[in-house]
């Protein structure tokens, strides 16, 4: 007798497709909404994006289970095809078996030791905005941040000044670049892309110019002979199998591009969604400038322990990346059939995730819209919900600059809460921009120097 494997389940349509269009107004209008609004749509469910058909799926375990365990039964995806025009072949978006190769190269740059040393740069370059910043003034405080995130990278990636020289251009060109990436994901047709438009020439010429000036820079660097600590000589030195070089000049130049895709966007919008959120929230405020008066109040230095020193800073991070997840849509496409939950989905199809909806969910966080540190207290790091909290992915295709970030980040809060007190700009209403980065539109804000510091 022949058993029968049972016939997959047909997985459900979204409400509101539109011909042609599919979901794209929806995808362009009110995206986080829209995602949120399919959770109760079943485990999984298709979207129209343009004429292609997308699988959005919306069961945490399920999502879990494609970064993990069925990781090698999908690519990338839409997100990471679209800017593989200027991010190459790194990291970010690299398939198998380059990806774990080179993975396996860049680690050490991001073991303990040598986030301890990065400390340095991080807390330099947070003195170096803060001190900027005049009593009572108003400030975009969101492009403080950008230039302190691409900063720090740019220093941990090179540490002399040809960190700085290509600091201008990472600032100049990725915001460009990124606007690019968001119109080629919602509308994915490729001769759109090649049209002579204003935007695909400025989308050009942004990935000319930063391409140009890195590869100058790593160029100059290998002339030069560089600094041991910092994470080019680390790419340069990688040795793969029996001693060979493990990358080559164009394979360098893609990981430094992802480090600065993946590194600068990310930090930049979760430290502005906290600022915007402590200013809404005073005593929240109030807490963390006590604990941050309490550890380096006696003048001492804001080094990698004193980092670790800092739970509550590291619990409001830790929500606002909760409310405000940066890498809040994650794309894969799928290499063979995928069976999920009772469901097949054929090969070459793209798999979408929502992480804002996921974080988000009523069943998982009592008052999900809510910003409540203290929902995190006493949990730490490796207490984390499994499957309810990704703000940086899971499994290998997970955030490699994970450490970097929370030391970045606690590093730059702490030094802006030891000095500064920030409000909101009165009148502003603080929104994000349309884009796969979950970032505010602008984050004006009025600085106060705290008269109460020890
Ligand atoms: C708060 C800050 C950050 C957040 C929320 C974040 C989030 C993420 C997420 C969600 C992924 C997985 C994407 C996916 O599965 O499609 C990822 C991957 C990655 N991130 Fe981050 N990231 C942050 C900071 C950084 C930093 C500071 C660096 C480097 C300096 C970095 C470098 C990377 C790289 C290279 C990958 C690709 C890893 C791989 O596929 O092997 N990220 N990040």
């Amino acid at each position: 007798m022949t058993v029968t494997a049972p016939r997959p389940l047909a997985v459900p349509q979204a409400p509101g497709r539109l011909p042609l269009l599919g979901h794209v107004h929806r995808l362009l209008t009110r995206p986080r909404e829209f995602f949120n609004s399919l959770r109760g749509s079943g485990d999984i469910v298709t979207i129209g994006l343009g004429p292609a058909r997308a699988y959005v799926i919306n069961d945490p375990a399920l999502v879990h289970r494609i970064l993990t365990k069925d990781v090698r039964k999908l690519d990338k995806g839409v997100a990471y095809e679209k800017s593989a025009p200027f991010l190459g072949d790194g990291l970010l978006n690299s398939s198998e078996p380059t990806h774990m190769a080179h993975r396996r190269l860049v680690q050490p740059a991001f073991h303990h030791h040598r986030i301890a040393e990065y400390a340095h740069h991080m807390r330099e370059a947070a003195d170096e905005v803060v001190s900027r910043w005049q009593d009572g003034s108003r400030l975009e405080l969101d492009q403080e941040i950008h230039s302190f995130a691409v900063t720090v990278v740019c220093r941990a990636l090179f540490s002399s000044e040809l960190g700085d020289k290509v600091a201008d251009e990472v600032e100049a060109s990725l915001p460009v670049l990124l606007k690019g990436v968001t119109r080629r994901i919602a509308f994915p047709v490729g001769w759109l892309e090649k049209l002579p438009t204003p935007s695909n020439r400025h989308f050009e010429q942004a990935r000319e110019r930063l391409g140009d000036t890195l590869g100058g820079v790593i160029r100059e660097y290998q002339r030069r002979g560089g600094d041991e600590a910092d994470l080019m000589a680390l790419l340069l030195s990688a040795r793969g199998e029996e001693g060979r070089p493990g990358l080559s000049d164009e394979q360098i130049h893609d990981e430094a591009m992802a480090l600065f895709l993946g590194g600068v966007e990310t930090a930049r919008d979760v430290l502005s969604w906290t600022c915007h959120l402590l200013s809404e929230h005073p005593e929240v405020q109030r807490k963390l400038a006590e604990e941050v008066d309490g550890v380096l109040g006696g003048g001492r230095l804001l080094d990698h322990e004193a980092v670790t020193l800092l739970p509550y800073t590291r619990q409001i991070l830790t929500e606002a990346m909760r409310l405000y997840p940066p890498a809040w849509l994650l794309t894969r496409r799928t290499i063979t059939d995928l069976d999920l939950a009772g469901h097949r989905i054929p090969a070459g199809r793209n798999v979408l995730f929502s992480l804002y909806a996921i974080q988000r969910d009523p069943s998982v966080y009592a008052r999900p819209d809510s910003f409540e540190p203290e929902r995190w207290a006493g949990r730490a790091g490796g207490e984390l919900p499994r499957t309810s909290y990704l703000p940086f992915g899971a499994g290998n295709r997970g955030c490699i600059g994970e450490p970097f970030a929370w030391e970045e980040m606690v590093v730059f809060l702490a030094t802006a809460a030891r000095r500064w007190t920030l409000e909101a700009a009165p009148g502003e209403r603080i929104r994000p921009v349309r884009s796969p980065m979950l970032q505010p539109k602008r984050l004006p804000m009025i600085v106060r120097a705290r008269a109460d510091r020890p």
